[in-house]
């Protein structure tokens, strides 16, 4: 997947009332995921230019969902990791790395609430240090404590290494147009970060890291009805200062 904010079908749109959309994070998403595949499968342009950028290396993906950037990180020299609360997320994303001939070596998923993982119940796959953690579009209309996990995050990642956060800077306009009507239950402007908020949330300490880039930027993407529109990501790359372990001799 992913997904570059593409839905396959957009629960942004579904228009339900509130009491149809279970509130319960594992089961909003298992719900989300249970219909069939939800992401159009092509990697997140954010995530492939800059992982272009850098040496290959070990990578976690916080919200992986059905594993496009995984997958394409595992094809372009990285050791994959990917996670996700949503079984059926998961059990798609494996499947897609099995078609794709990747193996758990390259590209491996856990599903997991990260929300609820301390130390002691932390899986050896998501355990670290990585040379790249992202998080593409780790965003939810139901609870997630994003600052715990997105700052718990950073503490696996390696000296040298990076953590790149992309989200939704803004709502697509055929939603933002849905939520002024009222019938968007499911996102309130809390949702959509700026640089700044993410830079706050992570409250990342300067002596150890470095922003790389903390900016937004627009692609060009298709709306639900065929039409051609815009989508604002703010895009957070942080570096940990310190030499790759790789190049320490
Ligand atoms: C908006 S989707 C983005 C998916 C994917 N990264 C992409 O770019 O298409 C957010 C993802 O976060 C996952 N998620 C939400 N809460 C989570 C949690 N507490 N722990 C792990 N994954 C979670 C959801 O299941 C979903 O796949």
């Amino acid at each position: 997947m992913s997904t570059d904010g593409e839905h396959t079908h957009d629960h942004t749109a579904a228009g339900g009332s509130a009491e149809e959309v279970p509130q319960d994070p594992t089961a909003f998403w298992e719900s989300h995921y249970g219909d069939g595949p939800v992401w159009s499968g092509r990697v997140n342009a954010v995530l492939a230019d800059t992982a272009s950028g850098l040496m290959p290396g070990s990578v976690l993906d916080l919200g992986c969902g059905e594993g496009g950037d995984v997958l394409w990180l595992a094809q372009n020299g990285w050791t994959a990791v990917g996670v996700d609360i949503s079984q059926a997320a998961i059990i798609r994303a494996r499947a897609a790395a099995e078609a794709a001939g990747l193996g758990e070596g390259r590209a491996a998923f856990v599903r997991d609430d990260l929300g609820v993982l301390g130390e002691k119940n932390r899986p050896k796959l998501l355990k670290g240090p990585f040379d790249l953690v992202t998080a593409s579009f780790f965003q939810s209309p139901v609870a997630l404590d994003r600052q715990h996990i997105l700052r718990h995050a950073a503490e696996l990642v390696a000296p040298g290494g990076h953590l790149l956060v992309t989200s939704h800077a803004a709502p697509p306009a055929w939603a933002a147009e849905q939520m002024k009507m009222g019938e968007d239950h499911q996102h309130g402007p809390a949702d959509f970060p700026s640089p700044e908020d993410e830079l706050a949330t992570l409250a990342l300490d300067a002596q150890t890291w470095e922003t790389v880039r903390a900016e937004v930027a627009t692609r060009d993407v298709t709306a639900p009805d065929g039409t051609p529109a815009q989508l604002d990501d703010t895009i957070v790359l942080m570096r940990r200062r310190g030499i790759p372990t790789a190049d320490v001799r």
